[in-house]
């Protein structure tokens, strides 16, 4: 199981329930590096994709404990441990920052995008920089886009 996620530099990855910022780069390599693999994601982070539908071409794996929530064309799973036991291996988690959390220590590879910007944040991801468990393989050139600088990273857990 892999994840991917757009940090800030202080490792933050949300406000008032969205993104800190969209990036058009950074959507499409989201986009090529998730298609084909099933997501793993939480009710507040569908809620942010457009009409809150869930991403196509992509088996989606729901964590939502509210009673009776269903999600039509995707999966949902009311705990941990039936996602797992559901979830194949090549799935990819994505958010939010409840998920991430929960299932890091279920992650061998986190490809993140580094954003070379702070901005005002109440979701955060865990500083993988900070974590011995974790190793950088892979750092791509820094990146521009509408004046935000952005930097590709993969980490691996050693
Ligand atoms: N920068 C990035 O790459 C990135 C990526 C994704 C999301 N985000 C941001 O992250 C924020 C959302 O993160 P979040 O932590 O607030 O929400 P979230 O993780 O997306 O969703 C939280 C919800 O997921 C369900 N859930 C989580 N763990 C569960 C468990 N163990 N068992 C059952 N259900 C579980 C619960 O739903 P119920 O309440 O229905 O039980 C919970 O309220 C937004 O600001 C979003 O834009 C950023």
């Amino acid at each position: 199981m892999n994840l991917i996620v757009a940090v800030d530099e202080n490792w933050a990855i949300g406000k008032g329930g969205d993104q800190l910022v969209y990036i058009r780069a950074d959507l499409k390599r989201f986009k090529d590096l998730t298609t084909g693999h099933p997501v793993i994601l939480g009710r507040k982070t569908l809620a942010t994709f457009p009409g809150g539908r869930p991403l196509k071409g992509r088996p989606n794996l729901i964590l939502s404990a509210t009673p009776g929530y269903e999600v039509e064309g995707a999966q949902v799973f009311a705990d941990v441990d039936s996602l797992l036991a559901a979830a194949p291996e090549d799935s990819i988690v994505i958010g939010g920052e409840s998920v991430y959390r929960t299932l890091l220590d279920r992650c061998d590879t986190a490809y993140v995008t580094k954003i070379q910007a702070a901005f005002p944040a109440d979701r955060y991801f865990p500083d993988l920089d900070a974590d011995p468990e974790w190793e950088v393989v892979g750092e791509e050139a820094v990146q521009e886009e509408d004046g935000i600088r952005f930097q590709y990273v993969t980490y691996r857990r050693k």
